[in-house]
């Protein structure tokens, strides 16, 4: 008794505290619908706080300084702050490249010609199922870091070039092996109905029922084996012309759903088969592609929660004229994504800056919506719109620096990357070399 307290600082400890962002993006409120698309929460002098991993609040320099203090600090001046931009639609795991088949279309072949042919998808299932984990880890490791260094932070990947049981398994192995690494998250999913494989040529029926009766069900056991907590993979089809028709695509998705699996569509591509109106149907988390959807279909999944997911690389990388039709997407009140679809094939594109510039250009998208396709609703495409995708507190602290003050440089330019700093989960990840 007798002496008094010592002065105590009654601000809180953070471990990060970025400060003077002369714009920071926060995307709050949730999934953008429709015309609601674009609203990035724009602050000025923008300040964000992060403690264990999480976000622990946002607001301007002088807010913020005023409650905080933080062992590293991050001066923002001249920089965008934003969500680290997700990419909802990938096909990361595979082994070899298609760079003859790039030249044979340049020739004049068509996508789906050089697939009838047994080559497209089917080569890359040649070399994929030659493939140890080991080797598609290895491979999947360095395209997840170009990714990461152009500020993705949590990737969907996909299976589907193995087409047997255990070469797939291979490839969800490496993918969950690529996620226990970090610090990219990744979202995997199994898409065994990518393609026909060459011992089912002419019998899509019959591996459509191979699909449903003995390798779903492996999946699953294998899944939860072997994956930990984490809940099931998506399960995707290839819904088109060549692929899988309709009815194969809804026996598929349909004994995937009661294996407890949630749905993801291939819609679209090429051709118009109603996989977007199957995906809505049954409640799949996206439908993805989305080039020649019919209208009753745009109508449908503007009434739904199935994501919309635009992949203008894919056009772009065939060099096609056509696009998704997102401003009809939109109208519709269509929640819409973007993604990257990397692939060998038709998309070999790491990032989403330049998906976002195409986005602009082509899908006739803003700067902001696109911004807004890429991070908040492209977290929605892989239901993890409450842990990332935006900058609010009690969010995973994922987020980017971009050189450059004015978030409208995003979209208007492309072929450089605009990303100098990448934070994972509270971790500074990726630092861009500074200087000559
Ligand atoms: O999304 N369309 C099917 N799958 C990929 C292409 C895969 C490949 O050609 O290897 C796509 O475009
Ligand atoms: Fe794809």
């Amino acid at each position: 008794m007798g002496t008094s307290n010592p002065v105590r600082s009654a601000k809180t400890k953070a471990d990060i505290l970025i400060h003077a962002a002369a714009q920071l993006l926060t995307l709050t409120g949730g999934p953008q619908r429709g015309n609601d698309l674009g609203r990035l929460g724009l602050t000025e002098d923008g300040a964000m706080v992060v403690g264990g991993g999480q976000i622990l609040a946002v607001g301007t320099t002088s807010q913020i300084r005023r409650r905080y203090e933080a062992s590293t600090e991050i001066d923002a001046s001249d920089r965008v702050v934003l969500p680290g931009l997700i990419d909802p639609h990938t096909h990361l795991i595979w082994a070899g490249d298609r760079a003859a088949e790039f030249e044979m279309r340049l020739a004049g072949k068509t996508y789906l010609e050089i697939l009838a042919a047994g080559g497209g998808i089917l080569s890359t299932v040649r070399r994929t199922r030659q493939a140890s984990v080991e080797d598609l880890t290895g491979e999947g490791r360095q395209r997840l870091q170009r990714m990461l260094a152009h500020g993705t932070t949590t990737v969907e990947a996909k299976t589907g070039y193995g087409l047997e049981t255990q070469a797939e398994l291979r490839m969800l192995q490496a993918i969950l092996r690529l996620d226990d690494e970090g610090p990219v998250e990744l979202a995997p999913t199994f898409l065994g109905a990518h393609a026909v494989p060459p011992e089912y040529q002419g019998r899509p029926d019959v591996y459509a029922e191979h699909l449903c009766r003995e390798m779903l069900p492996a999946v699953r056991a294998w899944w939860l084996e072997n994956a930990g907590e984490r809940p099931l993979p998506f399960v995707d089809v290839f819904c088109e012309t060549g692929a899988f028709d309709l009815a194969q695509s809804r026996r598929i998705l349909e004994t995937a759903r009661e294996l407890g699996f949630p749905l993801k569509v291939h819609a679209d591509e090429f051709d118009g088969l109603g996989g977007t109106g199957l995906a809505v149907e049954l409640g799949a988390a996206s439908a993805d592609h989305l080039v020649r959807t019919p209208a009753k279909d745009i109508r449908a999944l503007g009434l739904s929660k199935t994501v919309a997911v635009a992949l203008p690389c894919t056009p772009f990388g065939l060099a096609q004229r056509d696009y998704t039709p997102a401003r009809a997407i939109l109208e519709a009140g269509g929640i819409l994504a973007l993604a990257s679809d990397l692939n060998p094939g038709t998309a070999w594109c790491e990032s989403m800056q330049f998906t976002i510039a195409l986005a602009c250009r082509y899908l006739q998208l803003t700067p902001a919506q696109a911004i807004a396709a890429a991070t908040i609703n492209a977290a929605a495409a892989i239901g993890r719109a409450d842990r990332v995708g935006s900058l609010e507190p009690g969010k995973q602290a994922d987020f980017l620096l971009l050189d450059t003050a004015d978030y409208r440089h995003l979209g208007y330019r492309f072929g450089t990357n605009l990303v100098t700093t990448v934070v994972k989960a509270g971790r500074i990840v990726f630092q861009a070399h500074q200087g000559p």
